[in-house]
């Protein structure tokens, strides 16, 4: 088991949605966190909590910064873990802007990585993702799936796809791929939001929900309290589990639910029955996903706990708060 007492853990993309989540574990399972965010899609509202924290500090910078994580050394000494979540997450974005995806998405996260190990890091959590997979029908995917052979839909899958990669070849290295997370602070605010996020807004709204398609189409939805314990649990900072070894692995729920099985459960949930509106399929979207979850659970007993019906009722107590604030 490792001593938590202030470990120092760098948390890269601390005001987004998930990073910021992540950050507040760290803070409350006692270790010190140093933020850094550039609030390119960051929001300080996501870490108005932390900021009265004597163990938690900011830094508005950009990964691309040269010598960041050399510099944060020097400035709060002794750090161990760094969790890399920053990135350009907008995938239209990467598509209309394919070098700085590649500079920002590949090439810093490989500078990070490098300077960690020089400077004795422990750990190194890479934010992979499901695009890493590009359009592989043979489901549940498993890790081994994505390979030079891939062919990515976008520079972000690309991008995540290299840099997970890259991550996997250091011996400190974890790289996570992601499924679809959802939860608390996730921004509905543009077409290509999470599906879940715009769905709770339309439903709070009192607007018919999108469907884009049929509505056949499948996702594997992940809470992002399951995603923070994930983090946790490759860092080696749970407390029974096994620290996993370096390597890429899988993070989603191994259940697979259409759209619209979740647009009738958010419906129920937010109790508002308006007939949803089908639209054109949206161009590029991939019919199915679903994670194969057994590498990361036998490397490192982890297993999602959070069944979709919780974690979208939490979702929209949140949204609902927020709408009043
Ligand atoms: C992810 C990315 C998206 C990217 C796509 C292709 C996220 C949140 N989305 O999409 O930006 O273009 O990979 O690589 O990371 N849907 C509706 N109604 C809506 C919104 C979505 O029916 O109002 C459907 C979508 O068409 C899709 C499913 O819901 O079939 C899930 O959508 P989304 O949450 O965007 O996730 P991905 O499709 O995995």
């Amino acid at each position: 088991m490792t001593n938590l007492h202030g470990a120092g853990c760098v948390v890269t993309g601390v005001a987004g949605f998930v990073g910021s989540h992540l950050a507040e574990r760290l803070v409350n399972i006692g270790c010190r966190v140093v933020g850094v965010d550039d609030f390119s899609s960051g929001r300080e509202e996501n870490i108005r909590s932390l900021k009265d924290s004597d163990r938690f500090a900011l830094h508005n910078l950009s990964i691309r910064e040269n010598g960041l994580i050399e510099r944060l050394c020097d400035l709060h000494g002794n750090l161990q873990f760094c969790f890399h979540l920053a990135a350009i997450v907008s995938v239209p974005y990467s598509m209309s802007h394919p070098d700085e995806t590649m500079d920002i998405n590949f090439r810093a996260t490989g500078a990070l990585i490098r300077d960690a190990h020089r400077l004795g890091f422990k750990r190194f959590i890479f934010a992979g993702s499901a695009a890493e997979y590009g359009n592989d029908r043979r489901l549940p995917l498993r890790e081994a799936y994505a390979d030079g052979q891939t062919v990515h839909l976008s520079p972000y899958g690309r991008a995540k796809y290299l840099a997970s990669t890259e991550t996997a070849a250091s011996p400190l290295g974890v790289a996570l791929r992601f499924f679809n997370i959802y939860g608390p602070r996730q921004d509905p605010g543009s077409p290509y939001s999470g599906v879940i996020s715009r769905f709770v807004d339309m439903a709070l709204e009192r607007k018919p929900l999108t469907i884009f398609g049929d509505g056949l189409q499948t996702r594997d939805f992940i809470y992002v309290s399951d995603v923070v314990e994930a983090y946790l649990a490759a860092a080696g900072l749970s407390m029974s589990n096994p620290i996993p070894p370096a390597g890429i692995y899988n993070v989603g729920t191994g259940q697979a639910v259409t759209i619209r099985q979740l647009a009738d459960t958010i419906m129920n949930l937010a109790q508002y029955s308006e007939p949803v509106r089908f639209l054109p399929e949206r161009p590029g979207d991939i019919r199915h996903s679903l994670a194969d979850v057994h590498a990361f659970e036998t490397a490192a007993g982890w297993r999602a706990q959070v069944p979709l019906s919780s974690g979208l009722r939490q979702t929209l107590l949140w949204a609902k708060k927020a709408e009043h604030e």
